[in-house]
């Protein structure tokens, strides 16, 4: 490919009204790189202070590569592995083919070091979705392993600029290093490993420019491993659209507050209501004690409209296998564990073992009472390809988990004790301490899947579970 003199000029002047975050390399249709993903050993600038942070990154950069692809194009990639340990893809929330989903033992051999894996797969769905390793996740996660996939709608609504927020939390020392405290049985114990301090788009963010009358589609994904964020724009009334990838009638956020907890995806709208000059600040404020400001969105002198435009109607439905809820088999799947838990003891590797000896050998977690010990365990729930189920998800447990169920989206039906009056699908569902969620599934994909805490610290700790669909 040639770049005309004025290509460039196009690209510069894009990339110069967004200083500090780096969005121009969001915007970047598909090229030959993606035909190749190599994680390995990098440094990043991610405070912005020309300092570097050493990282695993894929492709040299955090976040990876963004995949942009059309609904049904095909993903081809050969991965090759230049870390010192194994490593796998997978492919947050695409329905891929069993084979093709990235769990070691489970779906496939963990790629050695120098080893390569060929991985291809049709996007099947539209929306927001990520790739990122599935062995050693606390620690590959952590250091940057990551980026993101956007298969683009059929027919897109109609926004000035549709970009990627990829939010992430790192624990840093004072020189700007990753803490390597991985599995700290603290954290392992507790809500998981909270870092301290957050990137978007692997940047501590500054400023955020918007135009008057401007409607940019942000697509707001979270990296880390368990921080939990919930963005307050003030000023602004964003409205959501998608979540988990999967189109919800656009709604304002309840209280304010869009969350996003670990590896789901809400997709806003964000319209540009203010003024030239204004300034108005972006806070997390999912944990009331430790809320802070995340940038500044700030109005560019020149307006791109003088009002902005009529609101957006929703997006397509989801094209979801529909569950037959009158047909349905019926199921509980209980978390329980960690500190406060009451938790006695569970069984691992076949065996009741007391919560002592369990926590000797760091698990503390158990999903229907049994503490995981490898990515190939027995499934807990056996499948009969098409059919319906209704899973009743309790979470026995004094923290929030992220559940995610591979190859498959599940209907919301209700949180809490709350009936959902709209249609939510997720992949990765936020249960808060001691609560139940109730879903509905087809179970339309074949294979064995992953049922896990995302947050890996738990996960690795024994929360995680297999269900096979045949
Ligand atoms: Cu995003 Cu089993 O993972
Ligand atoms: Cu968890």
């Amino acid at each position: 490919m040639t770049f005309s003199r004025r290509q460039f000029l196009i690209a510069g002047a894009a990339a110069a009204t967004c200083p500090r975050i780096g969005f121009s390399r969001y915007e970047t249709p598909p090229g030959p790189w993606l035909q190749r993903l190599t994680p390995a050993p990098a440094e990043v600038d991610l405070l912005g202070a020309g300092k570097a942070t050493p990282v695993w990154a894929y492709n040299g950069s955090v976040p990876g590569p963004v995949y942009r692809l059309k609904l049904g194009q095909r993903v081809d990639t050969v991965l090759e592995n230049r870390l010192n340990q194994p490593t796998t893809v997978h492919w947050h929330g695409m329905r891929v083919p069993n084979g093709m989903d990235g769990v070691p033992v489970l779906t496939q051999p963990p790629i050695n070091p120098g080893g390569t894996f060929r991985y291809a797969f049709e996007a099947r769905n539209p929306g927001t979705f990520w790739y990122h390793p599935h062995f050693q996740s606390a620690e590959q996660l952590d250091r940057g392993l990551h980026g993101v996939i956007v298969v683009e709608d059929e027919h897109p609504p109609q926004v000035d600029r549709d970009l990627v927020w990829l939010l992430d939390d790192w624990r840093l020392d004072p020189r700007g290093q990753i803490v390597e405290d991985f599995g700290d049985l603290h954290d392992v114990s507790h809500q998981g490993r909270i870092g301290n301090t957050a990137t978007l788009n692997g940047r501590v963010p500054d400023t955020f420019e918007l135009k008057k009358g401007e409607r940019v589609r942000l697509r707001l994904l979270n990296a880390a491993n368990a921080w939990i964020f919930g963005l307050e724009f003030k000023g602004h009334t964003p409205r959501v659209i998608s979540l988990d990838g999967h189109a919800v009638a656009p709604t304002a956020p309840e209280d304010g507050r869009v969350v996003v907890g670990p590896a789901q995806r809400v997709d806003i709208i964000l319209d540009g209501s203010g003024n030239p000059g204004d300034r108005f600040e972006v806070v997390d404020r999912y944990y009331p004690n430790r809320a802070f400001k995340l940038l500044d969105l700030v109005y560019s002198d020149t307006p791109l409209r003088s009002n902005v435009p009529p609101p957006l109607a929703a997006l397509p439905a989801p094209r979801l296998s529909e569950p037959d809820l009158s047909n349905a088999t019926r199921h509980e799947i209980t978390f329980s564990g960690g500190a406060m838990g009451g938790m006695g003891s569970a069984r691992f590797r076949g065996e009741e073992t007391g919560i002592r000896q369990l926590a000797r050998q760091g698990k503390v977690w158990a999903i229907n009472g049994v503490v995981a010990s490898r990515h190939d365990e027995p499934p807990i729930i056996q499948m009969r390809l098409g059919h319906s189920y209704i899973i009743d998800f309790i979470n026995d447990t004094a923290f929030p988990h992220p559940v995610h169920l591979h190859g498959h989206a599940m209907k919301l039906l209700k949180t809490g004790d709350k009936e959902l009056n709209r249609t939510v699908w997720r992949d990765t569902l936020l249960m808060a301490p001691r609560t139940r969620s109730t879903v509905a599934m087809v179970a339309d994909n074949p294979g064995k899947w992953m049922l896990h805490c995302h947050i890996p610290e738990h996960q690795e700790a024994g929360m995680m579970a297999v269900v096979s669909v045949t």
